[in-house]
């Protein structure tokens, strides 16, 4: 939860962290594909839940519902400039997500086919956020910074709680901390 301390940026870029950490173990983890057979799916599902759960449902839903309708607000256009390029991006990455999804259980089944499209979609993924998650800590969060003063921090922070509080397919938010976590521990060299 928001201490007093936060601001709306520094909350989404504290998660920004946890989600480039997440497409570096997705990186780690396809890397086994050149052993046949040692790939560890689990973990990609878990890779897989993160992303669609976190850094989609929870952090791109922040953005999306709290965060740019403030920015538009106070005259930030939603068709062009950097909040249109953030959609679009938030949107490519969902069709990865959803790529990497679809493409699991054959893949796990020993299909090639499925497992060039998993890997395809992982590592387009893991390309898109690094990006993407560059240019809104250094483009749009600084803009962000100079447009949203008090008291409206203090009400988007408290929005953002609500967010927190909510359960993503049944997953809260520290379960899904906790996914991350665990990943890390497995694969302590991403
Ligand atoms: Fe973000």
């Amino acid at each position: 939860m928001t201490s007093a301390n936060d601001t709306p940026t520094r909350i989404l870029r504290d998660q920004h962290e946890n989600i480039l950490r997440i497409a570096t173990v997705l990186e780690v983890i396809l890397a086994g594909e050149a052993k046949p057979g040692a790939l560890d799916f689990d973990a990609l599902e878990d890779c897989v839940s993160f992303i669609r759960l976190y850094a989609d449902a929870l952090h791109h839903g922040k953005e999306e519902t709290l965060l740019f309708p403030e920015l538009e607000s106070r005259g930030m256009p939603h068709d062009v400039g950097p909040i249109a390029v953030m959609l679009h991006e938030h949107q490519q990455g969902r069709g990865y997500a959803r790529a990497m999804a679809d493409a699991l259980p054959a893949a796990r089944d020993g299909s090639g086919e499925a497992l060039r499209a998993l890997a395809d979609a992982g590592h387009a993924y893991a390309d898109l956020i690094r990006a993407h998650i560059m240019k809104e800590n250094n483009v749009l969060f600084e803009m962000a910074d100079q447009m949203i003063d008090e008291p409206a921090c203090r009400t988007l922070c408290a929005a953002y709680d609500g967010v927190c509080r909510h359960t993503f397919e049944g997953r809260t938010m520290a379960e899904l901390e906790a996914i991350l976590e665990r990943l890390l521990e497995k694969y302590p060299q991403a």
